[in-house]
C-alpha cells in the first residue's frame, strides 16, 4: 500500500434483469471522471462498479427468459463489463452480488446486527412492489381504476404476508438526524439533502429485512428458509469490495469508510438512511458522502422500454465518438439536476465547445507551428503581460478552482472553469496575430505560439479525466510523455522544451456532419 491519500468511489450496482442505457452509463461516467482526476492529482484510488443479481425482480426475468438464474446472471452481468471496457471506465473492481466473497459479507453483516440486538423475528404484511423492490405504507398508494393498487413510483404492488427478520430502523432516527447536523456534506446537493431530513424527521419505521416467498438471494445465517432483503444485499456490496468482514485487514483499514456514493436520485433514501443506519448499528462507520444525480429524458419524455425510446450507449458512441459522448453528458445539464437528451444539443456541443473552441485553438497553433517554426515547439524569448495573463489563467490557480468543485462533484462546473481558459486562449490568438508577426517579429512570434502552446498543453492535462482519448492525442502532438501528464505538471515549466521537433498535426474534434438530420 503507498503512502497516497486515498479515494474510493462507488457505482450503484447494476440490476441484471435490464440491459445498459444511459442512465446507467451516466452514473459510472460521473463516477470515472472523478477517479481519474483523483488519480492525475495523486491519489490512490478505487473505484468500484458492479451487478446486483438477486432479488424477485431478477428471479422473474430470468423465469421469463426460461433459464435459471445463475445462467441469467451470468449472461446478463457480462453486458455490463461490456459497457465499461466500451465506454473506457477505469474500475478498479467490478462486483457480483452472487460472489462468494460477497455472501460471506452479507453474512457477517448480519450477524454484526444480531448480535447487537438490532433484529428481531415477526409475521409482516404490507405491500410490496417488485419493480422498485420495496415496500409501501397503504396512505402512499393510489389506484390504477382497475382494481389494482400503486406505489407512488407508479408501480403495481402486492399484498405480501410472510414470516419476516425486521432491522430496527425506528430506533436510528435521532441518531441520523444528528448525524446529517454533524455532516452537513453528506448528503448532496443540498437540496436533497433537505428532503432526506424531512423524511427522517417524519419517523421511520422498523424495515422488514428477509423474505420467505421466493428463494433468489442469500440465505439468512442460521434460518435459511429465509433470504436477505435485496437493498440489504446490494448495499453491503461496498463493504465487501474493501474487504470486510476482514476489518482488521489492510483493505478494509485503507479504504473503508468510502468517500463517496454516487447514485441517482430515485435510490438515494437507500444510500442515505438505511446504509448509514445498517452500519452504525453494526458498529461500523458510515461512509463520507452520498451525492444524488438527477435522470435523463429522451427528447423531452421519459426513457422507458415501453416507450420504445431508450438511449443505447454503443449507439451514441459509434455516432458521435467517444470522447464526445462524454463531454455532453457532463457539460449539458447541471450535474445533479434532470437533463433532457436530444440529438440537437448534442451537436450543438460538438461543433461549438468542441470542434470550434477547443478543437480550433489546438489545430490552428499547430498548423502555425508546422508552417512558421519548421515543425518545432517554439522558442520563447521574455514574456510580456498578455502572455503572463494567460499562462496564469491556465495555472495551480485553474487547478485548485477544479478541485474544489470536483470534490463537490460540481462536474459542469469543473468544465466550465475549462473553457473560459480556451475562450481566453482565442482571443489571445486573436489578438497577437502571430501569422502578421510572423512578417515582423519572428521572435515575437515564437514567444506568442510558444504561450499558446503551453497554455494547449495545460488544458489538455486538465481535461483528460472527462475525455482521455482526445486528450491523450492532443498531448501526443505535444509530444508530451507518458510520465508528464499527471496534475503535477501544471505547475511545471519544463516539459515543453522549445526546439523539440512535433508530430505532423492532426485533428481532435471533427466537426459533426449530419448524415440523416431526420434521425
Ligand atoms: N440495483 C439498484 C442499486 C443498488 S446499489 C446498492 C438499482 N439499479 S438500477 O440498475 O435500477 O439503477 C442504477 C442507476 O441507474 C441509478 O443510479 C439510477 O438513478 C440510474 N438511472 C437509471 N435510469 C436513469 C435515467 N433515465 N437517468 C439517469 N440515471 C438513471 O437501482
Amino acid at each position: 500500500m503507498t503512502g497516497l491519500p486515498r479515494f474510493y468511489v462507488t457505482t450503484p450496482i447494476y440490476y441484471v434483469n435490464d440491459v445498459p442505457h444511459i442512465g446507467h452509463m451516466y452514473t459510472t461516467l460521473a463516477c470515472d471522471v472523478i477517479a481519474r482526476f483523483k488519480r492525475l492529482d495523486g491519489w490512490n484510488v478505487h473505484f468500484l462498479t458492479g451487478t446486483d443479481e438477486h432479488g424477485q425482480k431478477v428471479q422473474k426475468a430470468a423465469a421469463a427468459a426460461g433459464i435459471d438464474p445463475q445462467q441469467f446472471t451470468d449472461r446478463v452481468s457480462a453486458n455490463f463489463r461490456e459497457l465499461a471496457a466500451m465506454m473506457k471506465f477505469s474500475n478498479d473492481d467490478f462486483i457480483r452480488t452472487t460472489e462468494e466473497r460477497h455472501k460471506r459479507a452479507c453474512a457477517a453483516l448480519w450477524q454484526r446486527l444480531v448480535e447487537r440486538d438490532q433484529i428481531y423475528l415477526e409475521t409482516y404484511g404490507g405491500w410490496y412492489a417488485v419493480r422498485d423492490e420495496a415496500f409501501y405504507a397503504e396512505s402512499e398508494l393510489a389506484t390504477d381504476g382497475q382494481g389494482g393498487r400503486l406505489a407512488p413510483t407508479g408501480a403495481p404492488v402486492e399484498w405480501v404476508e410472510e414470516p419476516s427478520y425486521f432491522f430496527r430502523l425506528s430506533a436510528w432516527s435521532e441518531r441520523l438526524l444528528r448525524f446529517y447536523e454533524a455532516n452537513p456534506d453528506f448528503i448532496l446537493p443540498t437540496s436533497r439533502r433537505n428532503e432526506v431530513i424531512s423524511f427522517v424527521e417524519g419517523g421511520l419505521q422498523d424495515l422488514s429485512i428477509s423474505r420467505t416467498t421466493f428463494d433468489w438471494g442469500i440465505p439468512v445465517p442460521g434460518d435459511p428458509a429465509h433470504v436477505m432483503y435485496v437493498w440489504l444485499d446490494a448495499l453491503t456490496n461496498y463493504l465487501t469490495a474493501s474487504g470486510f468482514p476482514d476489518i482488521e485487514g489492510e483493505d478494509f483499514r485503507a479504504w473503508w469508510p468510502a468517500d463517496l456514493h454516487m447514485v441517482g436520485k430515485d435510490i438515494l433514501r437507500f444510500h442515505a438512511v438505511y446504509w448509514p443506519a445498517f452500519l452504525m448499528a453494526a458498529e461500523l462507520m458510515p461512509p463520507r458522502r452520498v451525492f444524488a444525480h438527477g435522470w435523463w429524458t429522451n427528447e423531452g419524455q421519459k426513457i422507458s422500454k415501453s416507450l420504445g425510446n431508450v438511449i443505447d450507449p454503443q449507439d451514441l458512441v459509434e455516432r458521435y465518438g467517444l470522447d464526445a459522448v462524454r463531454y455532453f453528458m457532463l457539460r449539458e445539464v447541471p450535474f445533479g439536476q434532470d437533463g433532457d437528451f436530444s440529438h440537437r444539443a448534442m451537436v450543438g456541443r460538438i461543433n461549438g465547445d468542441l470542434a470550434n473552441d477547443f478543437g480550433n485553438l489546438a489545430q490552428r497553433v499547430l498548423s502555425m507551428i508546422g508552417r512558421y517554426c519548421d515543425g518545432r515547439i517554439p522558442v520563447p524569448a521574455g514574456f510580456t503581460e498578455q502572455d503572463r495573463a494567460l499562462l496564469d489563467a491556465a495555472s495551480g490557480v485553474l487547478l485548485d478552482r477544479m478541485r474544489t468543485l470536483l470534490d463537490r462533484q460540481v462536474l459542469h462546473s469543473v468544465l466550465i472553469e475549462v473553457w473560459e481558459v480556451i475562450a481566453d486562449a482565442n482571443r489571445y490568438v486573436a489578438r497577437q496575430e502571430p501569422w502578421t508577426l510572423r512578417k515582423t517579429d519572428t521572435e515575437r512570434m515564437q514567444t506568442v505560439l510558444f504561450v499558446a502552446t503551453e497554455t494547449i498543453r495545460r488544458l489538455a492535462t486538465l481535461t483528460q479525466p472527462f475525455m482521455p482519448d482526445a486528450c491523450a492525442r492532443m498531448l501526443d502532438q505535444l509530444s508530451v510523455p507518458a510520465d508528464r501528464r499527471g496534475f503535477a505538471t501544471i505547475l511545471a515549466d519544463d516539459v515543453l522544451v522549445p526546439g523539440t521537433p512535433l508530430p505532423a498535426p492532426v485533428g481532435v474534434f471533427p466537426r459533426f456532419v449530419d448524415q440523416d438530420p431526420s434521425a
